[in-house]
Formats: C-alpha cells, structure tokens, sequence
C-alpha cells in the first residue's frame, strides 16, 4: 500500500502546482490546475496515434473543446485562432475552427511511459513533453495524420483566444471575407507565408505579393495557378517548391481568392 502511495505520489509530484492559463485577447480569464481542470472536466485514456514518433500510445489527457468551453463559455467558438504558448515562449497558432471539426485533448501523461517522445522528422529524442500537449484523436479521424505536425504543440503552458488582426494585422483577409478567402488565408499561411510576405508581413526579406501591385494584377490567373500547382513547369531552376497539400487543384483556387481580396486592402509596409 505505502509502495503505491509512494508511485503516485511520484507520477504526481511534479505536475503539482502546474497551472494552465486561458487568456482572451492577452488577459487572463484564469489559471487553474490541473486538479482543478481535472474537476471541470474528466480526463480521458485514449489510444492516439502519435506523428511524431508514428506509434500508437495511450494518452491521459482533458477533453480540450469542453474544457474551453468550461472555462470560456460557449462563445470561445467565434474566435478565430487559438494562440498557445509554449514554456520557451514559442507561440504556435491553431484556426479555433479544427477544435470544432476534431476532437483534441489535453494531455498530461502517456499510460506505462514517460511523458516524452522521440521527433523523427527533427531527429530529437526524449523530448520532455510537460506541463501540457496538445494531442488530436488519429484514430477516429486518420485523416488528421496527414496535416502535419503544426497543431501538436508541446511542452504548453497557454492558451489565448486571438482574431486574425491580433496576430497578423496587414495579412489577415479583409473582415467578413467569404469562407473561401478565409481558408485560402489559412492554407497560404501554413504553405507560403516562410517565403513570401503580403503587405509586408511574413518572413523578413520575402517576396512580397501584394505591395505596392498584386501578383494578381500583373499575372494571368491561369498563369499564377500553373505556377502554384508546378514553378518549374514554367520556370525550370525556380527554387519555390510546388504546393503539395492532400488537394492542391481545390487549395490554389482558394489562395488565389485570398491573394485577390488582399489586391483590394493594400497596406503599406511597415518598417522593418
Ligand atoms: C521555399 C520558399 C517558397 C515557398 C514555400 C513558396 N514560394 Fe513562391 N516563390 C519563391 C521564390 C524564391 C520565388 C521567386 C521566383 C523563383 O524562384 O522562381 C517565388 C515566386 C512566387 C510568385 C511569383 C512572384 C513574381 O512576382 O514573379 C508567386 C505568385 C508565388 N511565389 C506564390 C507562392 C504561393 C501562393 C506559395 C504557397 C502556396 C508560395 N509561393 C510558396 C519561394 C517560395
């Protein structure tokens, strides 16, 4: 009796006095613990199939769509972006519409295992997962396997509720854009935004599409989807690489909607 006494007060030691604070627009709403998270609502075992290491592990983890709305109320679902924020200060982002589609966990613990894991793309190992990890269901949806790893946040200590202006505010598309100007934001954020800047925005010294004249404005759109979808078909050394999502022929429509209502809100850059 006293050896399990003394197990969980192992396992359960150094998540003691770990807080998770949920912030709306950069102010805090509250931070409880996980205790307390764990009395809003109940934690789950579940098997996920992890991309990071690619096998399949039981996590420990809080419903994360419920817990939001736990915390937040129902109305954490208008917001636009989940921004986390991760211990050394690395900020990913989440569109709050894949916790709507997906179901997500908060997860503290792996069952049998220590809350580590191995990164193959990154050849790290032994990644210390805590406080908090963002793990999504991959066995219901496998579908989620092929996103990507961009929404797998680890080692997670907030989380903000953030609109698109908050974070990016020349890039985010024009306010009541249609859903096809806000995917299109989204998937050239994800696959375009490490090269290429709009109005200014986006990775330093980047190509920028849309300032002071549009692509779209000097290029055919035909053209510009022939070259998303293959540069090197019309440029033979071009170094940008072909956009390569699980629906290119459906994402490129979707770009070009979002680089042709940027062409209408031009923003002159800031300095940099
Ligand atoms: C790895 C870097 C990289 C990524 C990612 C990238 N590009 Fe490019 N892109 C370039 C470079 C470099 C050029 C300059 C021309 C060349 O290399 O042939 C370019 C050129 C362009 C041009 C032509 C600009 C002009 O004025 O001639 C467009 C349009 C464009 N990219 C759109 C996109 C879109 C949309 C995406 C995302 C689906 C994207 N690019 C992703 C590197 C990248």
């Amino acid at each position: 009796m006293l050896k399990i006494i003394l197990v969980l007060a192992l396992i359960t030691l150094p998540l003691m006095g770990e807080t998770f604070t949920f912030k709306r627009r950069g102010v805090t709403v509250q931070a409880p613990s996980l205790e307390e998270m764990q009395k809003k609502v109940a934690p789950k075992t579940l098997p996920i199939f992890e991309l990071h290491d690619q096998k399949e592990k039981k996590y420990v983890g809080i419903p994360f769509s419920e817990l939001l709305t736990a915390v937040y109320g129902k109305n954490w679902q208008a917001t636009e972006e989940l921004l986390f924020t991760c211990k050394d200060g690395y900020q990913p982002t989440v569109p709050a519409a894949e916790f709507l589609k997906y179901p997500s966990y908060l997860s503290y613990s792996i069952e049998g295992q220590k809350f580590v894991v191995d990164n193959l793309s990154q050849n790290e190992k032994n990644i210390d997962l805590s406080p908090f990890y963002l793990v999504w269901d991959t066995i219901t949806h496998p579908e989620l396997r092929k996103q990507g790893m961009g929404n797998w946040p680890y080692q997670v200590i907030a989380v903000d509720l953030v609109q698109f202006k908050d974070r990016f505010p020349n890039l985010a598309p024009p306010a009541r854009s249609s859903p096809q100007v806000v995917r299109g934001f989204l998937t050239f954020r994800s696959n375009c935004l490490a090269c290429h800047s709009v109005n200014g925005d986006g990775a330093p010294k980047s190509v920028e599409l849309n300032y002071p004249v549009s692509v779209t404005e000097y290029y055919k759109e035909a053209w510009l989807e022939k070259w998303i979808l293959s540069p090197t078909n019309l440029r033979f050394n071009s170094t940008m690489p072909a956009l390569s999502t699980s629906d290119p022929k459906k994402d490129v429509k979707d770009i070009l909607a979002y680089l042709k209502a940027m062409a209408k809100q031009k923003i002159k850059p800031r300095e940099h």
